[in-house]
């Protein structure tokens, strides 16, 4: 079965599909991006994916190239060409060709780009053993809200994540734990969920509004609040949530044990809730 490129309305050849030099999106990253999962076929939560696209757009003034009905037909389309079960969708759109000159351009219409890949769910040993992370410093900007393809400090986030063999960076704003490299955060403490609020300074996470909403179906309690590092370390359950991860237990976090060493009965009860939830 063949990956999927889509550009501007066309349905291309992997070798064929190419950007300009001059796209925006490769001169200064002035561009948005979204990844969604299938499962068994179908997207999940696309409606919520394109939802934050087109904010991300908006906050940026990018015009919206699609309207959503319009962009419910090219994901279909594409996953019917590529026929994976298991698929990751990634889109990207972009200010557009233009000579580089760092304002807006006067003219010229965004670049649309869409891949459609196989995805390879992480394999389950990893879910019941849980993951090792680390903590760093967050250097990003301040809208982190925004979906934009300027990902330089979660790329080196992420490249220290790999350097100490662990599986994730946890990123740290004054003290207080912001989110995930590609992930947001949760932590357990006396039965009540706490979580980054939504706002500038993290990623309003599809899964971690599915996942808070499931939370709050099994009348768990949750206060969304930024949480000091030691109260991460001291956390009964530590997990983290997003499209490539889902629900994932985390058990150490810079050389410190959480809870029991194991993914605890919060997170297996959550991941439990959402492997039911997308079959
Ligand atoms: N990243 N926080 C950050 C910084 C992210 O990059 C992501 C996802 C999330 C989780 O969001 P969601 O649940 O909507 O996937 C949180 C994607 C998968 C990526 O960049 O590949």
């Amino acid at each position: 079965m063949p990956d999927i490129a889509f550009i501007n309305g066309r349905f291309l050849p992997w070798q064929e599909a190419t950007v300009s030099i001059d796209d925006r999106g490769f001169q200064f990253g002035d561009a948005v991006y979204e990844v969604i999962r299938t499962y068994r076929g179908a997207p999940f939560e696309v409606g919520a994916h394109l939802a934050r696209l087109e904010r991300s757009a908006y906050e940026l003034s990018f015009p919206q190239p699609y309207a959503r009905a319009q962009w419910i037909q090219w994901i279909q389309h594409g996953l019917s060409l590529a026929g994976y079960q298991d698929a990751k969708i990634y889109i990207q759109i972009t200010r557009g060709v233009a000579p580089r000159e760092h304002r807006f351009p006067s003219e010229g219409r965004p670049t649309v780009v869409m891949t459609i890949r196989e995805f390879h769910p992480l394999a389950p040993e990893i879910r019941h053993t849980g993951v090792i992370v680390c903590t760093r410093e967050d250097l990003r900007w301040g809208r982190c809200d925004i979906k934009s393809v300027n990902l330089l400090p979660n790329v080196l986030a992420r490249e220290e994540a790999r350097r100490a063999g662990v599986f994730e960076t946890i990123l740290i704003r004054d003290g207080l734990v912001m989110e995930g490299a590609l992930s947001n955060v949760m932590a357990v403490q006396n039965d009540v969920i706490l979580t980054a609020p939504e706002g500038p300074r993290i990623l309003s996470g599809v899964t971690r509004a599915v996942v808070l909403e499931l939370a709050k179906k099994d009348a768990i309690a949750i206060e969304e609040r930024f949480i000091p590092v030691d109260v991460l370390y001291s956390a009964n359950e530590v997990f983290l949530t997003g499209t490539t991860l889902e629900v994932l237990g985390v058990v150490g976090i810079d050389g410190k044990i959480i809870g029991s060493g194991r993914p605890g009965p919060i997170t297996k009860m959550l991941a439990a809730r959402w492997a039911l939830l997308t079959g």
